[in-house]
């Protein structure tokens, strides 16, 4: 088991408890979704194993090892990239300036990461020198990508990939994120989009109001009754 979330629960304030007791579990080599509406708390669960945010209760383990308590930086690490919702890459610096960010952990081989991130992405390869502000959405979230893999997590987590991105482009998205695990990186997905998101994860949970209601394979949820009602737009 590669994470491990153990009855987590996070709150704001007194009235808002945006996780309780959610348990979930990401096995090396998986992709996993983890679906749900607008304010449900997905953002608030991936911020929590990054450690930005606090648990009130519960256990994360991390190759078998807790981090709830870790800060940021060690849970960065131990392997843990995070590509937050709404793609914030550094907008006055260069494509080559925020990937070799992505790898201020360890600044060792940038050459050899530069290529194999360059291959996923090679549009970014033809805009090295351009600033990252004047990229479009779809490519400033390629970019966001290639700088989370500069470090070589062993999990990817990403806040809604596609959101905001023309079809084509989250066509694009989608495709790489899958040659990145078939080069065998774990992620872990928030998706709004959750059709394609169930098409090609092979497991997911569904967040309602701060719990977990729903979890399954893929292809399962896709044919489920209730996620089809909800989340499909279709009874
Ligand atoms: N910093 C904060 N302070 C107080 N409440 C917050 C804070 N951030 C989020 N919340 C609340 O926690 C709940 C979960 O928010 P979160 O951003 O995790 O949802 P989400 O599932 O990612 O939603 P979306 O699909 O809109 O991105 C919401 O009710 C939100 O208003
Ligand atoms: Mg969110």
């Amino acid at each position: 088991m590669l994470l491990e979330c153990r009855g987590i629960s996070v709150i704001y304030s007194k009235k808002i408890c945006a996780l309780a007791n959610v348990s979930l579990n990401v096995q090396t080599k998986e992709i996993v979704a983890f679906i749900g509406a607008n304010g449900a708390g997905k953002s608030t669960f991936l911020r929590t194993i990054s450690g930005i945010l606090k648990v009130a209760k519960g256990e994360i383990l991390f190759e078998g090892k807790p981090i709830q308590h870790s800060p940021a930086y060690k849970i960065a690490a131990l392997g843990i990239a995070h590509v937050p919702e709404g793609r914030r890459v550094f907008s006055r610096l260069t494509v080559l300036e925020n990937l070799e960010m992505g790898s201020y952990m360890n600044g060792k081989e940038i050459a050899r990461k530069l290529e194999k991130v360059y291959a996923l992405f090679p549009l970014l390869k033809e805009r090295t020198s351009q600033m990252a502000g004047t990229l479009s959405g779809g490519e400033q979230q390629m970019l966001a990508i290639a700088r989370a893999l500069m470090s070589e997590p062993k999990l990817l987590m990403l806040d809604e990939p596609s959101m905001g991105l023309a079809p084509i482009l989250v066509e694009k998205i989608f495709s790489a994120i899958q040659e990145i695990n078939a080069q065998g990186t774990t992620i872990l997905m928030v998706e709004q989009n959750a059709h394609q998101a169930l098409q090609f994860a092979h497991r997911a949970y569904v967040l309602e109001t701060g719990s977990v209601v729903l979890e399954g394979t893929g292809s399962d949820l896709l044919h489920n009754a209730q996620v089809r009602e909800a989340y499909l737009g279709a009874a």
